[in-house]
């Protein structure tokens, strides 16, 4: 499919909330995960606090708003500057293959850049093969397994 040639990939403002929320909703299905509302307002907010180390990138094809991404820079014991985490990536069914995903990507690695991050990284699931297509493309996979351990 080509890649469009249309999108515009920019932070989301405060007044994009509503164009968001579906595809942050769509996002969370895809985990089959659900938050509580106050999570999502929290999370909101947060993108739009300066003093807030977290961040989201929105895609949009003219006034639609087709992908969106959220990083958080950190501090690291490996480095005197930050990390950046990118921690979401959502693109709309309807969009895929179009480049918005590599867009969003691209996009944080220079926001992160420009905030002075040193590397940007993320994980997927081994089986999440569209996704890991991209990253292939983007990135090195250097190995390592994620452990979790849900904290009470
Ligand atoms: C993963 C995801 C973000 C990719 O978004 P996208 O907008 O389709 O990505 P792009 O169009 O930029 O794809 C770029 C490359 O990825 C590869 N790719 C993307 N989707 C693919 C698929 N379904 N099958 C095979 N390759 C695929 C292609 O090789 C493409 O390369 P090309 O430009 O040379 O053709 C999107 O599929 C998505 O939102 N999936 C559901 C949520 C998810 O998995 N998020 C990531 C969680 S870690």
């Amino acid at each position: 499919m080509p890649q469009n040639t249309s999108l515009d990939v920019r932070p989301l403002a405060s007044g994009d909330r509503a164009a968001w929320e579906p595809l942050w909703q769509a996002y969370l299905e895809f985990y089959e995960h659900t938050l509580p509302d106050a999570v999502s307002d929290l999370t909101w907010a947060r993108f739009g606090d300066p003093g807030e180390p977290m961040a989201a990138l929105g895609a949009w094809d003219d006034s639609e708003l087709v992908g969106i991404c959220h990083y958080v820079l950190h501090r690291s014991t490996w480095a005197s500057g930050t990390y950046c985490y990118l921690e979401d990536l959502f693109t709309v069914p309807a969009a895929r293959g179009r480049g918005a995903g590599r867009a969003l990507i691209e996009a944080t690695a220079a926001a992160a850049r420009e905030a002075g991050a040193e590397k940007l990284y993320w994980q997927t699931h081994t089986g999440n093969t569209a996704a890991r297509a991209l990253y292939d493309q983007v990135a090195r996979h250097e190995g390592f397994l994620v452990y979790e351990r849900p904290l009470d």
